[in-house]
């Protein structure tokens, strides 16, 4: 009778894979003083210096009329914004156009700009940013700035050129 009941118990956890579990479980929580058997992590460094990218001319560019673009990969939507008025980081004769990856630092939902309000909106969790002050988070659930892109531009061309990411885009290292 015991033999069987203990014979039943390994044929459970081996099919159910319990014993695996367990014995990972095990390894999770050391007892205090005993020393963890860690794994190291490999952690890639993420792109430096993302390459240069042009986004067209200031001048096609109207106010309140936000442009999408991807940066630095085509994984990375952002939203370029003509303000009307000097802003934070602004680049321009009147420093008034900046750029936001669109994905919301809460959980990567693509943000949008209202431009009644002149904030850029999560339609996911209601999380508002602020384009104005380099798109710190004004209310919600995210715990961190919107990532804003640096900007460069180019006076005799009138070109506007993406230079790199201002901040940790949602979901990279
Ligand atoms: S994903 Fe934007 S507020 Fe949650």
């Amino acid at each position: 009778m015991g033999k069987s009941l203990d014979l039943q118990r390994r044929v459970f956890l081996k099919s159910s894979g319990a014993a695996g579990a367990v014995a990972g479980l095990a390894g999770t929580f050391a007892a205090p003083g005993e020393a963890a058997a860690a794994t190291p992590v490999h952690c890639p460094a993420g792109d430096a210096t993302p390459p240069a990218l042009s986004l067209g001319r200031l001048g096609t560019l109207r106010v309140g009329e936000p442009r999408s673009f991807h940066y630095p990969d085509a994984r990375s939507p952002c939203l370029l914004i003509r303000m009307g008025m000097p802003t934070e980081g602004g680049v321009g004769p009147n420093q008034d156009v900046v750029a936001f990856s669109q994905l919301c630092t809460h959980m990567g939902c693509p943000v949008s700009y209202e431009s009644g309000l002149r904030l850029l909106q999560c339609p996911c969790h209601y999380t508002t940013f602020d384009p104005e002050r380099g798109g710190a988070m004004v209310c919600g659930q995210a715990s961190t700035d919107l990532p804003r892109i640096d900007l460069r531009h180019d006076s005799k061309t009138d070109i506007i050129t993406a230079t790199g990411v201002n901040g940790r885009i949602f979901g990279r290292l």
